[in-house]
């Protein structure tokens, strides 16, 4: 079958083989699909239907502008680091892919070798440092995200625990819990639009819309911080209804789908990040898989957008949406 023919859904069954033969079977996050909060969030997102308006077509454009950067697709890739089977090339391929499909890339744990090589694509790069208990390499990352180019920076807060790693947390010494006080001074020194990942809850998102950040991502790392973190999905409508107004609101965490991207949308996220999946783009075929796969979530959130009956992202609202629940 000719590779551009590929289907979301076969893309990412090619890449999950791919992974398969080259031993790759942890391909993260872990337990994306046992977790509660996944399984959660999935039926809360499989539960939401569309309104259609079939009458009067209309001509779809999904383009946006995102600190500074103008973007074809509000779908982007939420902040990714190199798993073990990956090489710095690679990461370089995923942020071609999404240059090539006129896309961001949120770049996580990584050398400076692989930020350059990311930035030297073109695609706006976001660099999201640890959240480290050691301060001083904070500033460094913070820092160097400015004078290489990157578009913003932030913090994932959610990893202060370490990771889940098979239900055990992992590097719990490299990284820490943040202070406010601490983050809006390390936060002072960069020019850059500041974000802050790991928000599930109206009181953190506050916190971050006090420390005068431009953006924060509603995610719950894949389950990769917290067992029974709230779905980002069901955090994020209370979370837009309360700081909407005064940051960007991204969301990332269990989005498969064009169709899976609308509805975020349309309860108010700017734009929708996906990490595992563009992991197994790039396994199944390099730069071009990431292209791909980023170009055909945006085809299906266009047609999903044209019957109903939003021309642009700004017209995408609540009101397309139906809540089916209670049946069966
Ligand atoms: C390979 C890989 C590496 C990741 N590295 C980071 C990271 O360094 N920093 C971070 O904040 N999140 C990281 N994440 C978490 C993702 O940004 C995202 O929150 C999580 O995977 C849920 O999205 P998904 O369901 O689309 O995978 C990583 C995810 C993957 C798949």
């Amino acid at each position: 079958m000719k590779e551009d023919s590929l289907t979301i859904s076969q893309i990412y069954a090619k890449g999950k083989k791919n992974l398969e033969k080259m031993g790759v079977e942890r391909w993260f996050p872990p337990d994306s699909d046992i977790a509660a909060s996944a399984r959660l969030n999935r039926k809360y997102l499989d539960s939401l239907f569309f309104e259609t308006s079939f009458f009067d077509p209309v001509d779809v454009d999904t383009s946006l502008a995102i600190f500074g950067a103008k973007l074809r697709t509000p779908v982007f890739c939420a902040a990714i680091s190199r798993l073990a089977h990956m090489s710095d090339a690679d990461m370089v391929d995923i942020a071609r892919g999404l240059n090539n499909a006129g896309s961001l890339l949120m770049l996580g744990i990584g050398g400076s070798q692989a930020l350059q090589g990311a930035i030297d694509t073109g695609v706006p790069v976001v660099k999201m440092v640890k959240p480290y208990r050691e301060t001083e390499l904070i500033y460094e990352k913070v820092r160097e995200a400015g004078e290489r180019g990157c578009v913003a920076v932030g913090m994932d807060i959610d990893h202060f625990y370490g990771t889940l790693r098979e239900d055990r947390p992992a590097l719990t010494e490299l990284f820490g819990p943040q202070r406010t006080d601490e983050l809006k001074e390390v936060f002072s020194q960069t020019r850059l639009p500041v974000i802050i990942k790991g928000v599930l809850s109206v009181s953190d998102a506050e916190k971050a819309a006090q420390l005068g950040v431009s953006a924060i991502v509603v995610s719950n790392h894949g389950r990769g911080s917290v067992d029974f973190s709230v779905p980002s999905m069901i955090a994020l409508p209370r979370i837009v209804d309360r700081v909407g107004d005064k940051v960007t609101v991204l969301v990332d965490t269990g989005f498969k789908t064009g169709n899976d991207v609308l509805k975020p949308l349309a309860f108010g996220a700017r734009a929708v990040g996906f990490a595992s999946s563009i992991v197994l783009a790039l396994a199944a075929d390099g730069a071009n898989g990431v292209e791909l796969l980023v170009n055909q979530i945006t085809a299906e959130l266009k047609r999903t957008m044209a019957v109903t009956g939003c021309p642009n992202l700004s017209a995408v609202n609540r009101s397309i949406i139906v809540q089916v629940s209670g049946i069966g």
